[in-house]
């Protein structure tokens, strides 16, 4: 019995001993990750975050991973949702503001009217970083650091992909494809579901898509310079499922009989528009080829099941770079001005080996 109670008080110890060296260890990442901004200070980074709201699977995605990174980091996240609306980002911004944050992160739902609320920043010393969306006018290069009526120094660094080579990349794929995958056409009819009106994700995408075929951008409905392709229809489904659907099955009643191919600026709104299409007794990805951006989960599911043909991969896990930039920000140390998302191109022939690898 003694022998026994010896073996267990010492294999206690040693489980204490272990515990409290892996508590070391922790402590040791956070004071790293913490870094020297809070050397000194009795308190954690304060970021104040506006993110647009929780219209699409990708939007849950890029929430989560800035939830997760500012854990990761030790930042104290202060966390607001507009629900869509541009007006409750200014407010939220005021309030930060008002709160003497240490950074102001967020992702501006459209791209115009940011112009006062990011001088009231500046003006408050307060340093921001515009994530996923860009603001008008801004090319994220500032040549010219004091000129203030360059949108590039209203904010001090912006982390995102580039929406208008997305778009490229969508009509890329397209026009080495569709001739294959529809090959009693010669020329194929293209409905197109666009996302938030003003949005830079929606202007981008419209813009490079329009590039890449020889479609002056500034037209809703063309032909590309070789004749091959042409856009009959193109309508906002708001990125989100529910308005993909219904746009969708207007543009069927419209048109029933003509649609080759559908862009839709994003996967939640594809999927909708699948619905509507199985709904209108059409066999989606072969009646009508489907291509989306994003490449979340939803998309890889449809993709290999055979409903969706092509997702072009938007970066939503930028929580981490967000995280690690604003530390260097305030320790004054030097920050790219663009952070680019790096992303890839998935179709019916790849989804299935990088569907298990995918964390959104
Ligand atoms: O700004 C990124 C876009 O916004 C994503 O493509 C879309 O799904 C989201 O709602």
């Amino acid at each position: 019995m003694k022998k026994l109670l010896a073996v267990l008080l010492v294999l206690a110890a040693v489980l204490f001993v272990f515990a409290a060296c892996s508590k070391k260890a922790e402590a040791g990442v956070e004071q790293a990750r913490s870094t020297d901004v809070t050397q000194g200070m009795d308190r954690k980074i304060v970021m104040g975050y506006s993110q647009i709201g929780a219209e699409s699977e990708w939007r849950t995605a890029c929430t989560n991973s800035v939830q997760a990174a500012a854990k990761e980091w030790n930042i104290d996240l202060r966390f607001s949702d507009a629900q869509q609306q541009q007006q409750n980002q200014l407010q939220a911004i005021r309030t930060f503001i008002q709160q003497k944050v240490d950074i102001i992160a967020f992702t501006p739902v459209v791209e115009t009217g940011w112009e006062a609320i990011l001088k009231e920043c500046l003006d408050a010393g307060i340093p921001t970083i515009c994530v996923d969306r860009s603001i008008e006018g801004s090319d994220r290069i500032s040549t010219n650091p004091n000129d203030t009526s360059d949108p590039d120094n209203w904010f001090t660094a912006f982390i995102g992909s580039d929406m208008e080579q997305e778009g490229n990349r969508v009509a890329k794929w397209m026009m080495a494809n569709v001739p294959a995958l529809k090959p009693d056409k010669t020329v194929y009819n293209i409905a197109e579901l666009q996302g938030t009106v003003g949005s830079s994700a929606m202007t981008g995408r419209f813009k490079g898509f329009r590039d890449t075929l020889g479609i002056p951008a500034a037209t809703a409905l063309g032909t590309s310079s070789d004749g091959k392709y042409k856009i009959i229809l193109s309508q906002t489904g708001d990125f989100t499922r529910a308005q993909g659907k219904q746009v969708m099955e207007a543009f069927l009643k419209s048109n029933p009989d003509d649609i080759d191919v559908l862009f839709a600026h994003n996967d939640d709104m594809a999927i909708g528009a699948i619905q509507a299409i199985q709904e209108a007794g059409k066999v989606p990805a072969k009646d009508i080829i489907i291509i989306g951006v994003d490449a979340v989960k939803g998309a890889f599911e449809a993709m290999v099941a055979g409903t969706m043909n092509a997702s072009i991969e938007c970066n939503p896990l930028l929580g981490p770079q967000v995280m690690e930039t604003a530390v260097k920000i305030l320790n004054g140390q030097p920050v790219e001005k663009w952070v680019v998302s790096n992303e890839s191109d998935y179709d019916q022939t790849n989804a299935a080996a990088a569907f298990p690898s995918r964390q959104y």
